[in-house]
């Protein structure tokens, strides 16, 4: 049986990720999608408002679960025994962030484990989680890129007077 990690901040999901864990999904037995809490980013949502938002989107999908972790990723992969952990590429510009982690996470996993790319959609390509919290916060339309209820969540966010 083989088992997959995606991970992420997923602050907030948007169709782009949604993409790549259906998916994801049909290229491993079964796929955790483990959402980060990123030392390096101040979220908008908690980690558990995060897993929440991706199991109300993907919990049509029977081998999917959400998780949350901390710390080091490797150290995650490694006690949970996943064989992939799959990242998305949204454009050469991902290329060399991805590469850098993916040769450290290949000094740390354990032996055995890959990591595996798959190349975004083209209608997402040209999304990222801040862009949309960025345009929603100044009023613009996101609807298409985000699901229906994390479109509604971010806007709650804002409506509360979260600052951006
Ligand atoms: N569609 C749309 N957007 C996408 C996307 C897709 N398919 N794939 C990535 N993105 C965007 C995200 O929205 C995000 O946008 P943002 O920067 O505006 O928030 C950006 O690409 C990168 O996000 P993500 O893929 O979530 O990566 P990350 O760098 O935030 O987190 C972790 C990646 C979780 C693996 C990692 O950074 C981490 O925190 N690990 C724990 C510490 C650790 O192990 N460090 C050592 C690593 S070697």
């Amino acid at each position: 049986m083989t088992r997959a990690l995606y991970s992420g901040s997923f602050d907030p999901p948007t169709n782009g990720h949604l993409d790549i864990i259906v998916r994801a999904s049909k290229m491993f037995d079964e796929l955790i999608v483990g959402v980060a809490r990123n030392p390096s980013k101040i979220p908008l949502f908690t980690v558990e408002e995060r897993v929440k938002m991706i199991q109300d989107c993907i919990s049509y999908i029977p081998n999917v679960r959400v998780v949350h972790f901390g710390g080091l990723l490797a150290h995650f992969v490694n006690r949970e025994g996943f064989d992939a952990v799959v990242r998305g590429l949204r454009a050469t510009s991902d290329f060399e962030y991805e590469i850098q982690m993916a040769q450290m996470n290949a000094r740390l996993f354990r032996p055995g484990t890959e990591s595996v790319f798959l190349m975004t959609s083209p209608r997402y390509s040209f999304i990222s989680s801040s862009m949309i919290k960025e345009v929603v916060s100044l009023g613009g339309r996101a609807d298409g890129l985000v699901p229906p209820n994390v479109l509604e969540a971010i806007k709650k966010k804002y409506r509360e007077g979260v600052s951006k």
